[in-house]
């Protein structure tokens, strides 16, 4: 066996470093750093054996190519779409989430449709005993499907299982925080157990073409416990999202090597488990009436399917030297930005004032075409006039003040109009139809600002 040799590895990025800092160099947290034994390579890459020569072969010669295998669909269209179209065998998933979203509650639902309709699926539970899960499986109903459990830690055992039953064809490995190899000294959930862990999983994967799930659970800041290094090592990587305080849930691709990364799944947490959401448009709008000041409607898309979202700002006079800015569901340096760019170009001076957004229901925005949106809701909050009633919004913002067009205008402005919308303020230059509802085109933030609220 090659020699051990101390490596000292930050949890958080996993980056690894010959000697022990209070601080991580590459991610700059703290106190993340700890001992690891790496027992993994030889040094000098199979020093000795000769080499064996491979083959290659041109990208179009198709000869000996077998048919691709044949996705396997849970029947939950949900998590089927955020899969991109079902599970691939052969290949690894990784899901994470916070801790208590449902990404237990979700496999096992999956598990028993796929079983239901016939796969072979092994779902491992370091988590819970296997009589926790059944009894779980009991309050969703899903007891009689034929799924086989397993309450299993060490990872020679389970792949051992693993390999000597029947193979199955989905295996769910929840999570691999609790999974440890016994040839690594390190505790469980450290980067070292999860990526030799993680590796070793994904290797069975592909030796027996064997769809594998991994459950991981996120750390405070959002990455998959230390281990950002599981993302590359997986096929698709998936994030259960959702503020615990809603019923919403959002399975969302960011990764994925055999499908799209744009669209989304999106489920409701009831007590008899995760409900799909099959249309979600009007979800997020929350009692939205039209006639409060700070709200605005951003007409969204996520992936192809267009969702209007309700956004809220709150803006207050500060009583402190700096102001409080506080954002749920989308970015505070996009927030910034809008919010400098109001002041710089429309002299709002906004930069006194304790602002807070809100994106209702708990969702996250990531498109920069709800900026309009944002800044619909801050002028209308500091003016004191609610936004015109049953009117839309969407387009970018640029530094310079002006409205920047973005993509899917005409599938934005056909489900606001299918939702009874009348209105639609978008950036100038954007092509649309435009026949469903008065489109009203904006080439820069002022005229936002004077429509809303004349006398700012
Ligand atoms: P769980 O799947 O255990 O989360 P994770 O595996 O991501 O840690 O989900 C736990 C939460 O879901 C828990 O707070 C209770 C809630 N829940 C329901 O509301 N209804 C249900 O039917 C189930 C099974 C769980
Ligand atoms: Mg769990």
């Amino acid at each position: 066996m090659a020699k051990a040799r101390r490596t000292y590895v930050c949890q958080s990025c996993g980056s690894v470093t010959s000697k022990w800092m209070g601080q991580c160099e590459s991610c700059g947290e703290w106190n993340s750093i700890i001992e690891e034994t790496d027992q993994s390579l030889p040094s000098g890459l199979g020093k000795g054996s000769s080499p064996a020569r491979g083959t290659v072969i041109d990208l179009g010669d198709l000869r000996g190519e077998e048919t691709p295998p044949a996705r396997m669909m849970s029947g939950m269209a949900e998590f089927d779409r955020a899969c991109g179209g079902g599970l691939v065998p052969g290949s690894a998933t990784l899901i994470g989430g916070d801790p208590g979203i449902g990404k237990s509650t979700i496999l096992l639902q999956a598990m028993a449709r796929l079983a239901g309709s016939g796969h072979r699926t092994i779902y491992i539970s370091g988590e819970e005993s296997t009589s926790q899960v059944r009894m779980r499986a009991k309050r969703l109903g899903l007891e009689d499907n034929p799924v086989k459990l397993g309450s299993e830690t060490n990872l020679r055992n389970i792949i051992a299982t693993l390999e000597h039953g029947d193979l199955p064809q989905v295996v769910v490995i929840d999570s691999i925080q609790t999974m440890f190899a016994d040839t690594i000294e390190s505790a469980p959930g450290t980067v070292a157990q999860v990526r030799t862990c993680a590796q070793e999983l994904i290797r069975f994967a592909k030796r027996r073409n064997v769809a594998v799930v991994l459950v991981g659970h996120v750390t405070k800041d959002g990455q998959i416990a230390g281990p950002r290094v599981l993302e590359h090592m997986v096929d698709t990587v998936l994030y259960f999202e959702g503020d615990r305080g809603h019923q919403f849930r959002i399975l969302r691709a960011v990764k994925n090597r055999f499908g799209g990364t744009d669209e989304i799944g999106v489920f409701e947490m009831s007590d008899m488990g995760l409900q799909e959401v099959h249309n979600p448009s009007t979800l997020f709008l929350g009692n939205h009436t039209g006639d409060v000041a700070g709200s605005a409607v951003f007409a969204g898309m996520e992936g192809s399917r267009p969702m209007l979202v309700e956004i809220q700002a709150l803006v207050a006079p500060s009583s402190l030297g700096t102001p409080r800015r506080a954002v749920v569901g989308w970015d505070s340096g996009r927030l910034s930005m809008i919010i400098a760019v109001l002041d710089a170009r429309c002299g709002l001076g906004l930069g006194a004032f304790d602002i807070y957004l809100n994106v209702a229901g708990g969702l996250r925005i990531s498109e920069p075409a709800a900026d309009m949106a944002v800044a619909a809701a801050l002028i209308s909050s500091l003016s004191g006039y609610s936004i015109a009633k049953n009117t839309v919004l969407f387009g970018e913002i640029s530094l310079s003040g002006e409205l920047r067009p973005v993509g899917q205008a005409d599938a934005r402005l056909k489900e606001s109009a299918k939702l009874g919308f009348e209105q639609a303020y978008i950036p100038a230059n954007i092509k649309h139809k435009g026949k469903d509802l008065r489109v009203v085109e904006l080439d820069e933030i002022r005229k936002l600002v004077d429509l809303i609220a004349v006398d700012l």
